[in-house]
């Protein structure tokens, strides 16, 4: 099951170790952490699944996930990395399926939430866009592989 983690203030010491998070100011962190709900899940637990709708962005604190694509491929996300920014950013459904490759702490942001976040925090705008470059490359260098 998820739980709640923690309360505010340590939750915006928590952020500053987040490398997603580096580059803003206390005020900015204190916005996400307004923002971001912090959970613990377990092991095995499916946080994303592919051609469902999506409704949250998820940011890895600690432990690990795995992305399973429609075409076979595995990613692994670790901390500092996140994912669920697809379906948030063209409300289109899940686009491969992730799951808790351990127990994890992670911060979710719902979708209202994720484009005040971009307001408040904009260095997060450049660092979702690269991402989002990557995985697109990614999925085109595999493609063609
Ligand atoms: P979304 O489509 O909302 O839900 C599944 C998530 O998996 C997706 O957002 C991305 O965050 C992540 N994902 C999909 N494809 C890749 C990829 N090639 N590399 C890394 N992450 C991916």
């Amino acid at each position: 099951m998820v739980e709640v983690a923690f309360g505010r203030s340590s939750k915006v010491d928590l952020l500053q170790k987040v490398p997603l998070f580096r580059d803003l100011s206390r005020k900015q962190l204190q916005e996400v952490a307004r923002l971001a709900d912090e959970i613990d899940v377990p092991t095995g637990k499916r946080l994303a699944t592919e051609g469902e709708s999506g409704h949250e962005l998820f940011v890895i604190v600690e432990g690990n996930a795995t992305v399973k694509t429609h075409r076979g491929r595995i990613i692994r996300l670790g901390p500092g990395e996140f994912f669920g920014e697809m379906s948030l950013v063209d409300g289109g459904p899940r686009s491969a399926n992730v799951d808790a490759a351990s127990d994890m702490r992670l911060l979710v942001v719902g979708r209202r939430e994720f484009w005040s976040l971009l307001e408040a925090a904009p260095p997060l705008v450049a660092k979702i866009m690269s991402a989002l470059s990557r995985r697109l490359r990614d999925a085109e260098a595999s493609f063609s592989a």
